[in-house]
């Protein structure tokens, strides 16, 4: 017994040596990466849409990456050679990343409930562009190849043809016995938003108002592409981010782009609603709820935010990394993250 007290003593005593003199007893490297790590890292779950301006929230993502020292799961590379995307295809699997364990998902990928086991506790975001819009963008982006149009370029008029060919007519569209019938969800091609975000599956038994619902519930932030600066300002908000952590580059996006969706007749659009119709409700809830969002945040606040974020925009100095696309911008990541 008298043996157990004298040890406790020295435990005790012990302790308390190491907690008022601490900082000598370790030399001050060991001390660095003991806190190192103990900083609670979090968790970053970026669901990355097609067209839609998400590459440039990539690039932020990664930045913030670099920031706190968060570790990326990235695409496999021996899969199925180099790749942009983790499970190519088909919803996430954790077996499509190479890392065992880490802080970020931002890579292409189509989600599935596998992610909420692989990033516990993340802040979950993604992004949305007004359909038309996004598939006019994705039209002109993957050509020929994805949309199988006629002739070499994608114009205006080969989307109309393209709608004529493989979309149901107004008629169609109005006949009551057609209201209530299930869109396909196609990867690129048709409502391409909800085949991402991994809806195929519960779109079998719910509706697109539901899908839409359920969206805004999971994610703690759907950003909206027509007011990417808006959503910006509710990023920082939510994480806690600083302007800087914010800025993007202005210039990259659509310096091809060849018509718009301006260039669409009345017919072809609505015709285009229709097909895109589960994109579509996604959109809607998403864009409400950012706007109420903004109405919370305050919107003559968001104004001055917004302002301030764009002199911070413009006023960016010469950055090299921002300027890195999706493919470089990956492997210098992946390179940077070897050492961690
Ligand atoms: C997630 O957050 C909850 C509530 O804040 C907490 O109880 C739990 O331990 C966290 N889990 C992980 C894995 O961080
Ligand atoms: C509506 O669709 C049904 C089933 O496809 C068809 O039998 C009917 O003729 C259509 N009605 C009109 C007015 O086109
Ligand atoms: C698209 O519309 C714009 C303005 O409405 C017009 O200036 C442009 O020529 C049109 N482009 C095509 C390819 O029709
Ligand atoms: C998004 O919602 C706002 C507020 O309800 C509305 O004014 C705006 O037109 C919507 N934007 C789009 C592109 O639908």
């Amino acid at each position: 017994m008298r043996e157990f007290y004298i040890l406790l003593l020295f435990v005790v005593a012990g302790s308390f040596y190491i907690l008022f003199f601490g900082e000598n007893f370790y030399s001050s490297s060991q001390e660095l990466t003991v806190k190192k790590e103990l900083l609670p890292k979090r968790n970053i779950y970026y669901l990355k849409t097609h067209k839609t301006g998400s590459t440039t929230m990539l690039n932020m993502i990664f930045r913030l990456a670099i920031k706190e020292e968060l570790k990326i799961g990235f695409p496999k590379l021996k899969l199925k050679g180099r790749t942009n995307y983790i499970c190519k295809h088909v919803p996430f699997k954790p077996s499509c990343i190479d890392e065992v364990q880490y802080n970020v998902i931002a890579n292409h990928h189509v989600w599935s409930p596998e992610i909420d086991r692989v990033l516990p506790n993340a802040t979950k975001i993604t992004i949305l562009r007004e359909p038309i819009s996004q598939f006019v963008s994705a039209f002109e982006y993957f050509g020929k190849s994805v949309f199988g149009f006629d002739g070499k370029s994608p114009t205006a008029a080969a989307l109309e043809k393209y709608i004529e060919r493989t979309s149901p007519s107004l008629s169609e569209i109005n006949n009551q016995s057609t209201k209530n019938k299930k869109a396909r969800i196609a990867e690129n091609t048709q409502n391409p938003m909800a085949f991402d975000l991994g809806l195929s599956y519960m779109y079998k038994t719910k509706t697109e108002d539901d899908l839409g619902e359920w969206l805004v519930d999971y994610y703690d932030l759907v950003m909206i592409t027509e007011y990417f600066d808006e959503s910006l300002i509710l990023l920082k908000e939510l994480m806690k981010l600083e302007f800087t952590d914010i800025v993007y580059l202005k210039s990259n996006s659509n310096k091809k782009k060849k018509f718009s969706e301006d260039n669409l007749s009345k017919e072809t659009k609505a015709r285009l609603y229709y097909r895109e119709r589960v994109d579509d409700a996604l959109y809607k809830h998403a864009n409400r709820t950012l706007w109420k969002k903004i109405e919370k945040f305050g919107h003559e606040k968001m104004k001055q935010e917004v302002k301030q974020l764009q002199i911070h925009c413009d006023n960016i100095v010469d950055d090299h990394f921002m300027r890195l696309g999706e493919w470089e911008a990956m492997a210098y990541m992946r390179k940077l993250q070897e050492d961690y």
